[in-house]
């Protein structure tokens, strides 16, 4: 089975971020999300891997080539502009042939193994239970998503970001569909949006009297699409890594899960776990995690910084940091240590790469930095 990977996308919800690189080569744990997915390929039984891109195509075709590192073979699709998860599957069309394959969303994120997920699929539809198969996952919030309606071991409806959901299964981004998807496609009409749905497709494969099955996700799935998404997909990546410490610590503290990369040096901190640090790295006079993961040759001091993710050359003194992302070298800093505030007043910054923020003291009878 071939699979149909998206990596076009206009990724809106994450600039400035996706201003200068494709969202799916966003590092999370230091790795970009597309690595993640094409490891999870790698050890499945899918060898072929038609792959879209649109606009950021250089980039990923740069960053990935034939798929050889993962034993794969890829192949590119481009999609000239974003009209559609649905138009992803007519433009490839040819490159698919007439086999049913998998669909897999370039920003999602799963903690089962692919293989099971496949193999559920393969054997049902080999034996003719069913022609369709969606991933589905509970979620709190189904508004925001593409909900499927059930009925025993069948989808009978599926409708895109319900107002009153009477479901909360979400359509996880993997879906495996028959031949019969491409007449679907071609059925629809784009949505107010201006975007062919794959919401639609799927209702016209159920109209049409095709079996669509369902099966639940099991355990975490992740869609990275916005900034909070990818601090939340970072926190389960970061419970899954390992201890391992190459670089140094002077006059430091570690607890918990701590990577700590080459050449890197950590002095007078402590490092709360679940933390990774990337090689060549300053880090002085600072509290971190936990959940922080730190690019290659970040420098950090008299700083205080939890859940957020610091791009590679950034620079970050003399302030508290919560739920933050900051783009490659960037800095942020403020004329005097926020982080010694009591009652600590962290700030949450989204700084895109390239950007400065420096905080000014506005005096009071508080010190506060805006
Ligand atoms: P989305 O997150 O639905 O869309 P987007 O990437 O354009 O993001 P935003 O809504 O923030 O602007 O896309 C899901 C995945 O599918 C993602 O990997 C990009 C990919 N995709 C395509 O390849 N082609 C498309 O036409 C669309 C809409 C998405």
């Amino acid at each position: 089975m071939k699979a149909l990977l998206l990596c076009g996308g206009e990724g809106t919800r994450l600039r400035p971020f996706t201003h200068t690189r494709p969202k799916q080569l966003f590092p999370l744990v230091n790795k970009p999300i597309l690595f993640y997915i094409l490891e999870y390929l790698a050890v499945s039984p899918i060898r072929e891997v038609v792959m879209i891109t649109g606009t950021t195509g250089a980039q990923i075709r740069a960053a990935v080539g034939n798929g050889e590192k993962w034993g794969l073979r890829i192949t590119y699709v481009e999609q000239p502009q974003p009209l559609g998860l649905a138009h992803t599957v007519l433009i490839a069309e040819e490159a698919l042939g007439a086999e049913a394959f998998m669909m897999y969303l370039g920003d999602n994120l799963l903690e089962e193994p692919l293989s099971d997920i496949i193999q559920t699929f393969a054997r049902n539809y080999a034996e003719g239970r069913l022609d369709e198969l969606v991933l589905v996952h509970e979620v709190k919030n189904p508004s925001r998503f593409g909900v499927a309606e059930i009925e025993g071991d069948r989808v009978i409806k599926v409708i895109e970001k319900p107002e009153a959901p009477r479901s909360n299964l979400a359509l996880a981004g993997i879906y495996f569909f028959s031949p019969e998807i491409y007449n679907s496609v071609r059925n629809i009409s784009p949505s107010t949006r201006g975007e062919l749905e794959i919401t639609d497709a799927i209702q016209d494969l159920i109209n049409r009297g095709q079996t669509v099955g369902y099966r639940r996700l099991k355990g975490w799935w992740k869609d990275t699409g916005s900034p909070e998404e990818l601090l939340s997909a970072q926190k389960m990546l970061l419970k899954q890594e390992k201890k391992q410490i190459r670089g140094e610590l002077f006059r430091s503290h570690a607890t918990g899960r701590i990577q700590l990369g080459d050449n890197s040096i950590v002095e007078n901190s402590w490092l709360k776990g679940p933390v990774c640090i990337g090689a060549g790295c300053r880090i002085k006079d600072a509290v971190l995690g936990p959940f922080l993961s730190v690019g290659d040759r970040v420098e950090i001091s008299q700083a205080e910084v939890e859940k957020s993710i610091l791009l590679p050359d950034c620079r970050v003194a003399n302030l508290s940091l919560t739920d933050s992302i900051l783009g490659e070298r960037s800095r942020a800093s403020a004329r005097r240590p926020t982080y010694l505030e009591a009652p600590r007043f962290p700030h949450r910054l989204l700084l895109g790469d390239d950007s400065s923020v420096e905080l000014q003291a506005k005096r009071g009878r508080k010190t506060r930095y805006y």
